[in-house]
């Protein structure tokens, strides 16, 4: 499938694609004029796939992503085309949008810690934004944050609830956000680097309870990161970002085997290779 045109060859469902983006460009003002950190992307999301957007830091990721959300920050502006479900998400008010962010799209950030507020248990922080999007009674929130938090594996949810931000593991904080942004049961997820900040070892178990939810809730994703290898995990589609631009745009399989930028091969050869398990022998030989 192509970032830039619906997939060839699956049959024309309506609705399939999830979010259309074209064509999108933020713009913030400086002293010398504005300036583009993000140019002319245009990308699409299918319904239950993962796109993987990677880029070097400052590349417009993130920037990227605010703007599907409606939360760019202040001065910034976006044009273009972003749309969801088919309905157009830019020129939309606050009011609006944060129904969207409600309803339809969820975010999960780099740091949880400055997502999640010190002063409030997590499985209050849980219920506040599911009654929030659902309503319904105390009682029901809490019962379906222990569920989420045992759907991402939080040993003794129906304890662990009642417990502060301040006494879970970095990759524990992570995956209590998972739990929260699930909650809200969103068409589109999109996780902002959710793994950086961890082990090796914590951001396997995170990729992976990523792409085991996924596969329940048929979820579509956006999954953004600088590591090449670990969009290879977790995405079907790939957009290359750099200095604001869309370098490159196809499926995993096309970027990995065969990229058209130059920029996407030097991130390729940057790349320890796991993939031939001689490859080292060949390397010594030489
Ligand atoms: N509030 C702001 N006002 C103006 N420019 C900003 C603002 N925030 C970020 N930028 C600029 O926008 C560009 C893109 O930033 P963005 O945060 O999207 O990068 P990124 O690819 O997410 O990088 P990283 O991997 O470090 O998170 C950068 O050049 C940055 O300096
Ligand atoms: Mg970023």
């Amino acid at each position: 499938m192509s970032l830039t045109a619906p997939r060839t060859i699956s049959i024309p469902v309506a609705g399939s694609t999830l979010l259309e983006v074209d064509h999108l460009t933020v713009t913030f003002p400086t002293s010398s004029g504005p300036v583009e950190v993000v140019k002319d992307a245009s990308f699409r999301v299918e319904s239950g796939d993962t796109l993987g957007i990677v880029g070097e830091s400052g590349s417009g990721k993130s920037m990227t992503s605010l703007a599907i959300m409606g939360l760019l920050p202040r001065g910034g502006t976006a044009t273009g085309s972003i749309r969801l479900n088919g309905h157009e998400l830019l020129g939309r008010s606050d009011r609006e949008m944060r129904r969207v962010r409600g309803d339809k799209v969820a975010m999960v950030f780099q740091d949880p810690l400055s997502s999640l507020n010190p002063y409030y248990t997590v499985g209050l922080q849980i219920e506040e934004a599911y009654r929030a999007h659902n309503g319904g009674s105390r009682r029901d929130a809490r019962r379906v944050t222990i569920e989420a938090l045992e759907r991402v594996r939080i040993a003794d949810a129906s304890r662990r609830v009642d417990h502060y931000p301040h006494q879970f593991s970095g990759g524990m904080r992570q995956r209590i956000m998972i739990a929260m942004a699930l909650c809200l049961e969103p068409d589109l997820l999109i996780a902002d680097e959710p793994t950086t900040a961890l082990d090796v070892t914590v951001q396997a178990q995170i990729l992976e309870l990523l792409a085991d939810l996924q596969r329940e809730t048929g979820t579509g994703m956006i999954f953004i990161t600088h590591d090449l290898a670990v969009v290879s995990q977790v995405a079907q589609d790939v957009l290359v970002m750099k200095d604001g631009e869309q370098v490159e745009a196809g499926t995993a399989e096309q970027v990995f085997s065969n990229p058209r930028a130059a920029y996407t091969r030097a991130l390729l050869a940057a790349l320890p290779r796991i993939d031939d398990p001689f490859d080292e022998l060949k390397g010594t030989s030489r």
